[in-house]
């Protein structure tokens, strides 16, 4: 979307894969703080957002949707207050349909009511579910009426489109939003985070700075997610420039969850001002390559194995599509090293685990492939 928003793909937290319903002032406000002293602000971790739930069951006699007392005494805005003097943004949540996804009163036929009150509040992002009567419209009706509301109220507002891959979405996402969701909800487990992983397939050509393909929030450091399938996960997200969100706890988080979520040279990939998504460039049972081009003619590249055993994956600079060289440089992502390679790229890599790197040198021969569009699914 032409908005001026996620000219890189957005980074920030959401409280639901940690929390569900369970969002509160406090939570907020902690969590601000902790973005700030934990690293991850400088990292590049810029939005808060609260998801579902944060609103009484009815709206009030004017028609406005009003903040829970219970869960924030003091409203949204002084929230917004608060989270804005940390230097960050806020986001909020909402539906295009009747109602939310957990029963709470949603935005179809209150858009411009809605964005106005959000705005007033100063609401910098919002993510826009697929739950409640949608009233016969179809979904590209009903996110295109709040893209025009969001617009209307003149605050530039991140546009976070949350319809579960339906309709085609990439196909129209990018006139609509800055991200649209291309799958249901992800997991806190690995299976789940490489089914969402072979849903991407085929959805890179749609996705570039403004509007970007979201394979959902991060799991890394929530329920069986093991250090080692978090930097799987961080890694291939990375690559694949998905929004960035956290999904954890980060007022309990351990240290290696937060050097994964502030690995600022996995972070760089996803960030590249060229905007290019990666993709999967070899499969052979478990082991896959998957490649990204950037904007220095350098490639990025996840050697990924879903195995249950340590294996060895392998590719070549030919296959990540760099012109020949003498020696290519090959820097280690996440053990900060820099090696050589005459052409091999290979790693010893554990189970459910993925070794990355930055390989430089020849030149970029295959900029950037045209996928066919087959990935994608519509199952909530
Ligand atoms: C849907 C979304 C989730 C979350 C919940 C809230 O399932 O896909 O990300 O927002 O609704 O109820």
């Amino acid at each position: 979307l032409d908005n001026g928003l996620a000219r890189t793909p957005q980074m920030g937290w959401n409280d639901w894969n940690s929390f569900g319903c369970n969002v509160s002032d406090s939570l907020i406000r902690q969590t601000a703080d902790i973005m700030v002293s934990s690293g991850m602000a400088a990292a590049g971790y810029q939005y808060v957002n609260i998801d579902d739930c944060w609103s009484t069951k009815s709206r009030n006699s004017n028609g406005d949707l009003v903040p829970d007392p219970q869960k924030f005494p003091n409203g949204i805005k002084a929230v917004a207050d608060y989270v804005h003097a940390k230097g960050l943004k806020l986001g909020i949540y909402s539906s295009a349909g009747l109602t939310t996804c957990a029963g709470y009163p949603a935005s179809l036929g209150n858009e411009r009511r809605d964005a106005a009150l959000w705005a007033s509040w100063g609401i910098d992002y919002l993510k826009y579910d697929n739950c409640g009567d949608h009233q016969g419209k179809n979904g590209q009706q009903r996110y295109t009426a709040m893209r025009d509301a969001l617009a209307a109220t003149g605050r530039p507002i991140l546009f976070s489109l949350c319809n579960w891959g339906q309709e085609s979405v990439w196909t129209w996402g990018m006139q609509t939003g800055n991200s649209w969701r291309t799958t249901g909800d992800i997991q806190s487990n690995f299976g789940s985070v490489m089914g969402i992983l072979d849903q991407q397939v085929g959805l890179e050509a749609y996705s570039g700075p403004g509007g970007w393909n979201d394979p959902d929030m991060l799991e890394v450091g929530n329920g069986s997610i093991t250090g080692t399938e978090g930097r799987a996960h961080f890694s291939l997200w990375a690559l694949l420039n998905a929004p960035l969100i956290a999904g954890n706890d980060l007022r309990t988080m351990s240290a290696d969850t937060r050097t994964i979520l502030t690995n600022t040279e996995v972070i760089a990939v996803n960030q590249d001002w060229g905007g290019r998504q990666g993709t999967k460039i070899s499969d052979n049972g478990n082991l896959e390559v998957w490649r990204k081009p950037m904007s220095n003619g350098s490639v990025a590249v996840v050697l990924l194995n879903r195995g249950t055993s340590t294996a060895t994956v392998s590719t070549t600079t030919s296959a990540l599509g760099l012109g020949a060289a003498a020696s290519y440089s090959v820097r280690d992502l996440w053990a900060h090293t820099t090696g050589s390679s005459s052409g091999t790229i290979s790693a010893s890599v554990p189970a459910h685990g993925a070794a990355m790197y930055v390989v430089s040198g020849g030149g970029l021969v295959t900029p950037s492939p045209t996928p066919t569009p087959t990935g994608g699914s519509a199952i909530k």
